[in-house]
């Protein structure tokens, strides 16, 4: 018996064929760029360990938002940098409707209407003075159920300013529930919840705290998954999503694909993922050594995510890799 000449090179042969077969496609609209406000600045401020990524004044904001809409980006996800004597035990200038968070919510809707999808983090790290993303028991460890109540009353909040999605990112168990609850008792029935749904305590968010200009002495381990845990990962997302979540996210991105490949075979929901800080300041340095070629790195590090599962990702490199699709 002789064997068919079956030969896969047949299918790689010329750029056209390749592209013809090509299983996995980006497209700008399924990203989405991470955008830090920082208040009291009268000039953009670069982040030393994120080349690139400025901390923005409210004009500067608009700016960089502008060109992401128009380069064809997904979303927006805001982050609120607060002038550090606006931080305190229990993060409330998160809470205030003039809070830096949710002014900048405020300016991009009023810029943008719904022509993009206006996302904040709904987290208190940026806002308390001692870093963490909840309100501290007497004990020094993270009070759960303060902290939901907490996060409620900033949902609306943020919903108030003119979020179309809310992006809960602390790991308080029972988060989904509480939000979805305070949101639709405020008559907010129609803002979306983009749940942080596994979380991973690693080490790749090194320059966002540099971002956000956080205080944290210690950990997040507390809160935060554990790296080695798959399954935990598979049960936060099944609580989410029973809870009400509408997306559910994984993060950090690149090294939690076979994460993302659970998810996305075990729900219904749309997934995301977010490439972190320290994903994007791995590959700007080595690139800065000449060591490996950017851009094929960054779209290939992108494709990865969706081949794995992710059909939203966050990224710091949104608006460029949006321009290099069009
Ligand atoms: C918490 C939050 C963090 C990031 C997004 N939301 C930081 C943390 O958990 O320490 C990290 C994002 C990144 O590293 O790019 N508000």
């Amino acid at each position: 018996m002789s064997f068919p000449d079956i030969r896969p090179r047949r299918l790689r042969r010329t750029p056209a064929i390749r592209r013809l077969v090509e299983e996995t496609r980006l497209a700008p609209s399924e990203l989405v760029l991470p955008l830090f406000l920082k208040e009291g600045l009268t000039e953009p401020k670069p982040i030393s360990s994120l080349p690139g990524v400025v901390q923005h004044t409210r004009e500067s904001l608009l700016k960089a938002a502008t060109e992401a809409v128009s380069a064809g980006v997904g979303g927006l996800m805001l982050f609120g940098v607060p002038d550090n004597a606006n931080k305190d035990a229990t993060g409330s200038a998160g809470l205030d409707p003039d809070g830096i968070l949710n002014v900048g919510v405020r300016d991009l809707r009023r810029e943008f209407g719904d022509a993009t999808v206006v996302m904040s983090d709904l987290c208190l790290d940026e806002f308390t003075s001692h870093g963490h993303c909840g309100v501290l028991a007497a004990d020094g460890s993270v009070d759960n159920d303060a902290t939901l109540k907490i996060y409620a009353e900033m949902a609306v909040a943020q919903a108030d300013a003119g979020a179309h999605m809310v992006g809960p990112s602390g790991m308080m168990d029972g988060q989904i529930g509480v939000i979805r609850k305070a949101l639709d008792a405020a008559g907010h029935q129609d803002i979306a919840i983009l749940a942080y749904s596994a979380k991973y305590a690693g080490a790749f968010y090194g320059p966002f705290r540099e971002a956000v200009e956080s205080t944290l002495q210690g950990d997040r381990r507390q809160y935060q998954q554990d790296p080695p845990n798959l399954r935990e990962a598979l049960r936060e997302v099944d609580l989410d999503v029973a809870e009400g979540a509408d997306i559910v996210m994984v993060k950090p991105a690149l090294p939690y694909l076979d994460v993302i490949a659970a998810i996305r075979d075990r729900v219904t929901v749309p997934v995301a993922a977010y490439q972190v800080s320290g994903e994007y300041a791995m590959v700007e340095a080595a690139a800065a050594n000449g060591w490996i070629d950017r851009e094929r790195v960054i779209l290939e590090s992108l494709t990865s995510i969706k081949r794995a599962g992710a059909q939203i990702t966050l990224t710091y490199w949104a608006t460029e890799v949006a321009q290099m699709l069009k």
